[in-house]
């Protein structure tokens, strides 16, 4: 093999379990290493702004063409591209399709892979199954804000929703807090609510009881996590949130007036949701495409919200500012999702694979047209 011959790795969803890809301990600290490095300011994600989320493909809200793809909820392709320093030093990406139509074909809502390459040569290292890798990566990002967000001594988990970012979630809070006793499981479909507490009572060693009303989740919990999908949104009353809450949102929802400014609030990185917005300005505010996080700018225009009072996990992380300050303060922690959290999930996995020699060679070339 000469040296511009060009190979990589193919990992599946299989050699990445042998390689610990559900590690979630592993993976919450992978994650602190990573959001240390945000804190410092040595990563890169897209555009100009080196911040941006990722690109996405904008389905139509109607369409002429018969195969065109038209809006839906959760329904989009994305592509999250980054470059991440440190011991890190990798480029890669995350390019995924959802549609919540997928269950009724017995497939997951979201079909992902991603791609890692030398940040020099531009050499691809290796090509991924993500389904599992997104899912730790973010489900280990509640854990990791738990950390320094949630109460001291926190024994209850409220969850909404019982899907696989739930499943991670909980994964994640359960491997930063040793001490929780109860978990409270609430889905729109409780066949799925009762499923999940069945499987995670037996993987995690800890009583998870599906609850039947979407209040019981969150009264008298510690951690509120909410993860579900769809159309259907969930909404929080202010009285069901026990004093001193950490309510955790890799999903969507609609808070009550008055939650948010009685709050703290963290991002997973602020300039990623100012990116985000930037780039979506033109997405009028009644649009289901807007994105997730697009409110919190609507908040801070009505003046109800100030931009200085919100702080990222970055920064909190790596010891630059504060965390919970008091038992008493309620903190929102609201993530988008960083494309160098998949980046930087997948380079520990690709690592611990070489070394087991794990995975499938792919030749990209010995020779090429181009090339000669
Ligand atoms: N922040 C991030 O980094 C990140 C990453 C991946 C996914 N997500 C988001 O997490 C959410 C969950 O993803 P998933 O893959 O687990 O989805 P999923 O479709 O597998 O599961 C979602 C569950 O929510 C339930 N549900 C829907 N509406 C509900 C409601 N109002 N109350 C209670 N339950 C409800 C559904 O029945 C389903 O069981 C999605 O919104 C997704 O966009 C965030």
């Amino acid at each position: 093999m000469s040296q511009t011959d060009l190979t990589c790795l193919f990992l599946s969803e299989r050699d990445l379990e042998k390689v610990g890809g559900l590690d979630m301990p592993a993976c919450v600290k992978v994650m602190e290493d990573a959001f240390k490095l945000v804190g410092k300011g040595d990563y890169l994600m897209g555009g100009p702004s080196q911040n941006e989320h990722g690109q996405k493909l904008f389905f139509p809200l109607e369409t002429n063409f018969p195969n065109m793809p038209i809006a839906g909820p959760d329904r989009r392709f994305m592509s999250l591209i980054a470059y991440l320093g440190g011991d890190f030093n990798v480029t890669g990406m995350k390019w995924y399709g959802s549609n919540i139509e997928n269950a009724k074909r017995g497939l997951p809502r979201s079909i992902l892979m991603t791609v890692l390459n030398d940040p020099d040569t531009g050499k691809p290292l290796a090509i991924m199954a993500a389904n599992t890798i997104s899912a730790m990566r973010t489900g280990a990002v509640p854990g990791l804000a738990s950390k320094y967000l949630a109460k001291q001594g926190s024994k209850v988990i409220g969850l909404i929703g019982a899907g696989i970012i739930s499943k991670t979630s909980l994964m994640g809070l359960a491997a930063a807090n040793k001490q929780i006793k109860e978990v409270k499981v609430y889905d729109i479909i409780q066949d799925k609510a009762e499923a999940f507490a069945k499987e995670m009572s037996e993987k995690l060693g800890i009583t998870v009881r599906a609850v039947d009303r979407f209040e019981s989740a969150i009264i008298d919990a510690d951690i509120v996590n909410v993860a579900s999908s769809g159309a259907n949104k969930p909404f929080i009353k202010a009285e069901w949130l026990k004093k001193g809450v950490m309510l955790s949102l890799p999903g969507a929802v609609h808070l009550e007036d008055g939650i948010m400014q009685n709050a703290k609030l963290v991002v997973d990185e602020w300039k990623m949701h100012v990116a985000y917005y930037e780039q979506n300005q033109s997405v009028p505010k009644d649009d289901p495409r807007r994105f997730s996080t697009s409110f919190l700018f609507d908040l801070i225009e009505e003046g109800i919200l100030k931009e200085s009072e919100i702080e990222s996990l970055g920064t909190i992380v790596s010891g630059i500012s504060g965390g919970r300050q008091n038992e008493e303060e309620n903190i929102i922690f609201l993530t988008g999702g960083m494309p160098i959290q998949d980046v930087a999930w997948s380079h520990y996995l690709y690592e611990k694979a070489k070394q087991a020699s794990v995975g499938q060679t792919l030749d990209f070339w010995d020779h090429s047209p181009v090339l000669s």
